[in-house]
């Protein structure tokens, strides 16, 4: 992904050209307005005409970025030729904007392809703050990731979890090596499918690989977009408007495909067990509030926002406890005593386990998935004391905010204890408050993730099942915990691979 990102000569060219007369439009015309009196907060030093476009580029982008905030101060004036940027690396700080900033930052101002489904104008992520989001936001809510929703679809999981445990048993069996991310690949996506369109993606007629093709093409393009949206420009994404609308529309073809068969299923069936979810949205779209071309642009996005980061969270999480032999001990006897040896670890023990919830925590907390979040200042600000002009991009450090060794004892270690009630001293009250302000994986406010407790109860419920039943060998004696380059999700840079070994077999998952 790295090389597909930087060796794109000619757009690179085309590119630099077009922002340098932006830039000369820019300063003529818009920063003589915005600088004069202006008290910004610290800038460390910038190149001639791109200035910090380096460090955002770079092939780490956000350890990049912690070490500037370590040498010049947790909050940052960069700009972008003359776009300013206002990076931020601090709990409290973040915590203060959050809070008192919070409809200010609602939108991220991400530059759209207008017609495709995939980032397009219908995108949700890339929505501004307003009617239209409010309205996708609240049915995804209601009929897919609030808790009732949750507890509706619990069944679904609950199936794919056990097809997941028959499948790595199989291989155990054999004694095959499993690549933990395709497994939870699989997994998420099975489940996901379920949960929004009523059933799996076929493995045979090779639907399913499909869908793992667009969304591995879809991750190629995340760190362009996280460029341009920070740039502001739509001509960033002008650049590679080809591909993009290429990508669309095979995700056009395939989602129209489930639509109009889930359509003609509705028409035969009466009592069609079908998707909550796809069923409000259909009605939606009899009653002319959204488009055919808003369900499909809802899809996309929550394919692409839920897989690659739950599936890394799953497997830089599994990566700590293999290379935790005392972390995989305590999980073990606390699953053995809640859930015994006689049957599957299931979503419901989930609030029975601390120290499991404990560990997918800490996994999120050193290996956070989107570990850099852009928003855009609609209007301008003062953030403790410096000046924020309108049309700011924010960008929020969650990599360093959740290292940050000012307020996280032993911030490159794995303890999961660290969220366990009984190793905190003082008031519960104030702990939860000191965690709000810390402890950031998915984002805050209102433009949060609203796919949280989905991610904490599928990563939970599948690191159960593979600690409870298998014991997990290596190649070598140690796992590379190295980052991938270039990426912009956290990804490792050698996928974990490793030999199940069956401990304990049930029979009737
Ligand atoms: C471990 C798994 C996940 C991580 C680490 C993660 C992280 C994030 C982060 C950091 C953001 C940006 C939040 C902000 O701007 O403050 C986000 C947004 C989003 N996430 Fe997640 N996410 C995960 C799983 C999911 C799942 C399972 C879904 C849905 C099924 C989901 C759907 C979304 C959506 C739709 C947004 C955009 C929200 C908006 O713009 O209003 N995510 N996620």
């Amino acid at each position: 992904m790295a090389a597909m990102f930087t060796v794109d000569f000619q757009n690179c060219f085309i590119f630099i050209i077009l922002c340098l007369l932006s830039t000369i439009f820019y300063s003529l015309f818009v920063v003589r307005k915005t600088k004069a009196g202006s008290d910004l907060p610290p800038s460390p030093p910038s190149l001639p005409i791109i200035g910090h476009l380096h460090l955002l580029l770079s092939l780490v982008s956000h350890k990049r970025l912690q070490r500037l905030s370590f040498k010049y101060g947790p909050l940052l004036h960069l700009r972008v030729f003359s776009a300013p940027i206002l990076l931020v690396s601090s709990a409290s700080i973040a915590y203060e904007i959050f809070k008192a900033q919070d409809l200010n930052i609602s939108t991220r101002n991400l530059s759209t392809n207008e017609g495709s489904l995939f980032f397009g104008s219908l995108s949700f992520i890339a929505a501004p703050y307003g009617d239209n989001w409010k309205f996708m936001k609240k049915l995804m809510v209601t009929n897919l990731l609030g808790p009732q929703a949750l507890e509706r679809s619990r069944g679904i999981r609950k199936d794919e979890v056990n097809r997941f445990y028959s499948d790595i048993l199989d291989k155990a069996m054999r004694k095959e090596s499993v690549g933990i991310g395709e497994e939870a690949m699989k997994l998420i996506n099975n489940i996901i499918c379920k949960m929004l369109i009523g059933r799996s993606c076929s493995e045979e007629n090779g639907e399913a690989e499909k869908v793992r093709g667009l969304l591995a093409k879809t991750d190629s393009f995340l760190k362009k977009f996280f460029v341009a949206a920070i740039l502001r420009m739509s001509l960033g994404i002008s650049l590679f408007k080809k591909e993009l609308t290429g990508v669309s529309l095979r995700y056009n073809e395939l989602l129209e495909k489930f639509l109009v068969e889930y359509e003609e299923k509705l028409d035969q069936e009466h009592h069609h067990q079908g998707s909550e979810m796809l069923d409000v949205l259909l009605e939606a779209c009899r009653d002319g509030k959204i488009t055919r071309n808003h369900v499909k642009a809802l899809f996309v996005d929550l394919f692409v926002a839920s897989t690659d980061t739950t599936v890394h969270a799953i497997e830089w999480t599994m990566a700590e406890i293999i290379s935790n032999s005392k972390v995989l001990e305590r999980l073990r006897e606390e699953i053995g005593s809640v859930v015994g040896e006689t049957r599957l670890i299931q979503e419901m023990d989930l609030p029975n386990l601390p120290y499991l919830q404990g560990v997918v925590k800490e996994g999120l907390r050193l290996h956070p998935t989107a570990p850099l979040v852009p928003r855009s200042f609609q209007e301008g600000c003062k953030i403790r004391g410096f000046d924020v002009a309108e049309k700011t991009t924010l960008v929020v450090n969650l990599y360093a905010i959740m290292r940050d060794p000012e307020i996280w004892e032993d911030p490159d270690e794995f303890k999961p204890e660290r969220f366990l009630a009984s190793s905190r001293s003082g008031q519960e009250e104030e702990i939860a408050r000191e965690e709000i302000l810390k402890y950031i994986p998915f984002g805050s406010g209102r433009r949060g993730c609203p796919g949280a407790n989905l991610a904490y109860v599928y990563v939970g419920n599948v690191i159960g099942v593979m600690v409870q039943c298998f014991d997990w060998k290596i190649q070598g004696d140690k796992i590379n915990m190295n980052e991938a380059v270039g990426a912009l999700s956290l990804t490792m840079a050698h996928p974990l691979k490793c030999v199940p070994v069956p401990r304990t077999l049930f029979s009737s998952v």
